[in-house]
């Protein structure tokens, strides 16, 4: 791994930290411990100077949870098929006795609060996200920081951090992250357009009524009807009105309803009620979803389109998550999702960044949150990232380097990675994949994941051997047309793959539901004991979009690959598998 010059350098992990603590045992209230610290910051953020010592800071601080190892146990016990709690997918209170924080946790912190001056502005339905307002000085001062202004292009506002954070030694094993501090987090939308759009507005129809899934041809576009013949999904409506497919929207992506409607009007003809398709609009932190003339976001877009044109009939929700903090938004995203009366059944995200822009303790905190929606039987799906081996997009510099990306590498999500074309199906070359150098081997992909790791040869470039592998499946990803702002165009990306498997969940659930069963949940063991269910993918090399075809990375492989993950879901065999459980 070669990214410490530009990367974050984390002097220790916390819990690493913790254990040294233990040893030592005694550390006096008030002195600082160091909690985490980078070089610099990440490519792409420019220092502005000191944030101003009289500017407030809204700080979040993630209460250690008072089971959270319970939650990981209990999680994998109810997602392996065979356990006689097979699918028993928690209730909010159950998930919410192993995630709140402990009494002690609560307990450090209030009287920290109360000795600082500190008051709570808002905390989390679970309680292991509290939130306290105070000016810059008093938190660089109380945290050992210094907190500095940064500007990105993709953020429209300075963000301010810092590349050292200290906790009161009162603190330490109480509190799991604060931020913002050291986490310097975008959110990396982007679907390539691969075919411009073509500015007239309301474009004849030209998608093809069906594919030939034996052509072989790379260049074809993906339309609906496309993905039905090659998946085996079928376009008869879903019956049932409680399981909703929720897509999340971050970084002011707005979903139009005027386009979705004229994408299923002209993608999905066969299917009437299509011209009506709208979604349920959810917010949080003040997130918008405006309708007006050129609002549209080609992601949110896309999104909306391949899950509402593929899951036929299913009801559609739309999160619009508020604010630039991607991290926030994240680990709201979880607390709002785990904590829901009614959660979806299945939800996904195309958005992600590169791992190591978290650093492990946040990381490990919004992880958690994964952990504790899936607990509740929702199915998470995120898009791999669109950089190869290189990170989540690749900016052309880094050819070469091995970086992963998060949330794609948390092992309690389900991450989706691309191929393109039909006869056989080949992994693309910027389809995101690797190893977490934060998070281990679950062990549900152990045996499929160390086979592969077999195949690597002795003089490969270093790479966490030891790391939650990911993909862990995949679906075409090249050309899909949607409407956007009245003109239709093409998009390819893991963006796209991530839906349009979504939805096949959804399909596949409506089923469930129908026959009085519980829903998928948690993906990921049923996955990986499923084998059969999927097209194996076995060539491809990731080396990324730019970067030269001969650059180091991986390649696809029979079983497993870091690339197509174990390959690409057939809808009949899905159903039939999540049947006999
Ligand atoms: C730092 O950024 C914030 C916006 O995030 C801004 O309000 C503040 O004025 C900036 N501070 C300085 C000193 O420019
Ligand atoms: C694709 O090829 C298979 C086997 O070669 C054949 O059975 C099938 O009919 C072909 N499908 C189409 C749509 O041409
Ligand atoms: C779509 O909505 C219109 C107006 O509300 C209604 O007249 C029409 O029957 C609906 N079409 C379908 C197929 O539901
Ligand atoms: C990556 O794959 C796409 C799709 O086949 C292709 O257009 C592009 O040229 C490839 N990039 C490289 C560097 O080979
Ligand atoms: C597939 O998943 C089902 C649960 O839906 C399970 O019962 C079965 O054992 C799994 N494996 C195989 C090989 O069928």
């Amino acid at each position: 791994m070669c990214f410490e010059d530009d990367g974050p350098s984390l002097s220790m992990s916390f819990t690493r930290l913790l254990s040294t603590l233990s040893l030592v045992l005694v550390v006096s209230a008030g002195n600082l411990v160091q909690y985490e610290q980078r070089k610099s910051a990440p490519v792409g953020f420019t220092s502005k100077g000191p944030a101003g010592d009289d500017h407030p800071l809204t700080l979040s601080f993630g209460l250690a949870s008072n089971n959270i190892a319970g939650l990981h146990e209990k999680l994998a016990s109810i997602s392996k098929p065979g356990n006689p709690d097979f699918r028993k997918w928690l209730s909010a209170d159950e998930v919410k006795s192993f995630v709140a924080p402990s009494d002690e946790a609560v307990k450090a912190f209030n009287s920290f609060a109360s000795a600082n001056g500190l008051k709570t502005t808002s905390t989390s339905p679970f309680g292991e996200w509290v939130t306290v307002s105070l000016p810059v000085a008093k938190a660089n001062k109380l945290f050992g920081a210094k907190y500095t202004n940064f500007t990105h292009a993709d953020v429209p506002e300075p963000i301010m951090r810092t590349l050292s954070m200290s906790l009161p030694s009162e603190l330490v094993g109480h509190i799991d992250v604060v931020h913002p501090s050291t986490a310097f987090t975008v959110p990396n939308t982007r679907p390539r357009k691969s075919i411009q759009f073509d500015g007239a507005p309301k474009r004849e129809a030209t998608a093809p009524e069906s594919c030939n899934v034996n052509d072989s041809n790379p260049g074809n576009v993906l339309t609906p009807a496309c993905l039905q013949a090659l998946y085996n999904i079928p376009t008869t409506p879903a019956t049932q009105e409680n399981n909703p497919l929720l897509v999340t929207g971050y970084a002011n992506e707005w979903a139009q309803i005027n386009d979705l409607q004229s994408f299923m009007k002209e993608f999905r003809p066969d299917y009437p009620a299509g011209a009506n398709q709208t979604f349920l609009r959810l917010a949080i932190d003040g997130g918008t979803n405006p309708q007006w003339p050129g609002a549209a976001g080609i992601e949110a877009q896309l999104d909306v389109e391949y899950a509402a044109g593929i899951a036929t009939g299913v009801p559609l929700h739309f999160l619009t998550v508020g604010g630039w903090d991607f991290s926030k938004a994240l680990f709201d995203t979880t607390a709002y999702v785990a904590s829901s009366p009614v959660p979806p059944t299945v939800m996904t995200t195309s958005y992600g960044d590169q791992e190591a822009n978290f650093g492990p303790a946040l990381a490990t905190k919004i992880c958690d949150g994964y952990a504790a929606a899936s607990a509740r039987g929702v199915s998470i799906l995120f898009a791999s990232g669109d950089g190869g081996v290189n990170g989540n997009h690749d900016s052309g510099f880094n050819c070469g380097l091995f970086v992963s990306v998060f949330p794609a590498s948390c092992p309690y999500v389900t991450t989706v990675g691309s191929t393109i074309g039909f006869g056989p199906e080949i992994a693309v070359n910027f389809t995101g994949g690797g190893f977490s150098e934060v998070f281990p081997q679950p062990s549900y992909q152990t045996a499929a994941v160390d086979a592969f790791l077999k195949t690597i040869p002795d003089d490969f470039p270093k790479f966490n051997r030891a790391g939650r592998g990911y993909p862990d499946i995949s679906l075409q990803g090249w050309n899909y047309l949607i409407t956007a702002n009245e003109e239709v165009g093409a998009v390819s990306g893991t963006s796209a793959s991530s839906p349009t498997v979504a939805a096949m969940i959804s399909l596949v659930n409506d089923k469930l539901l129908a026959a009085g069963k519980p829903v998928l949940g948690f993906l990921n063991p049923f996955i990986y004991a499923n084998l059969s269910v999927f097209n194996d993918v076995v060539t491809g090399h990731n080396s990324g979009w730019r970067c030269p075809a001969t650059t180091a990375a991986f390649d696809a492989a029979e079983g497993w690959d870091p690339l197509s993950g174990v390959g690409t879901p057939d809808y009949e065999r899905l159903l039939a598998a999540a049947l006999a459980g």
